[in-house]
C-alpha cells in the first residue's frame, strides 16, 4: 500500500472543503466525474489524503475504496504531500549506471522517508524520476527546480545543509 504512513498530520481549511464541495456539486452528475473530481482535489489541497478522499466518496456516493484505488493507481495523484523542498532523484539509465540509486539511499537514510513520503515536519520530499534531459551531468538529483550533478554519496549531506 502507497499510503503506509502519515507523516504529516492533515489540515484542510473551511475554505478548501467549500470549494471541493462546490466542485463536486457541479461535476457530480457527468459521467466519468470521479477523475475530473479528484484532479480538482489535488489542485484545492496538493495532495489527496484519506480525509479529502472520503470527503469525495461521501458527496459523491462512491465506496471509498473505489476512490482510493484510483488514487493509487495513477501516478499523477499524490498521496502524501509535497515538503517545502522538493528532492527528486534521476533513477533514468545514464543516472542509474553511475550510481544514482546510492544517492537516493543515501537521501532516504538521512531524510528517514522513503520514494513519494514527506519529513515529519514538512520541509523535505523525496520523489524518483526519470529521465530529465540533464544526462551529461549524471547522477542528477533537483530540489525545487535547482539540479545538482556529478554528484557523489559524500555530497548529499553538505547539499542538504543548504536547505535548514
Ligand atoms: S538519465 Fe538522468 S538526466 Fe538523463
Amino acid at each position: 500500500m502507497a499510503c503506509k504512513k502519515q507523516t504529516v498530520p492533515f489540515a484542510g481549511t473551511p475554505e478548501q472543503e467549500a470549494e471541493l464541495k462546490a466542485v463536486i456539486a457541479e461535476l457530480k452528475d457527468q459521467p466519468g466525474a470521479l477523475m475530473p473530481v479528484m484532479q480538482k482535489a489535488q489542485d484545492i489541497y496538493g495532495y489527496l489524503p484519506i480525509e479529502v478522499q472520503t470527503m469525495i466518496s461521501d458527496e459523491m456516493g462512491i465506496p471509498l475504496e473505489k476512490v482510493y484505488g484510483v488514487s493509487t493507481f495513477y501516478a499523477q495523484f499524490a498521496l502524501q504531500p509535497k515538503g517545502k523542498y522538493k528532492v527528486s532523484v534521476c533513477l533514468g539509465t545514464a543516472c542509474y549506471v553511475k550510481g544514482s540509486g546510492d544517492i537516493f539511499n543515501k537521501l532516504e537514510e538521512l531524510l528517514g522517508i522513503t520514494n513519494g513520503e514527506c519529513t515529519a515536519d514538512g520541509k523535505f520530499s523525496l520523489d524518483s524520476c526519470r529521465c530529465v534531459g540533464a544526462c551529461g551531468l549524471a547522477p542528477v538529483m533537483m530540489i525545487n527546480g535547482e539540479v545538482y550533478g556529478r554528484l557523489t554519496v559524500d555530497d548529499i549531506p553538505g547539499i542538504l545543509a543548504k536547505y535548514n
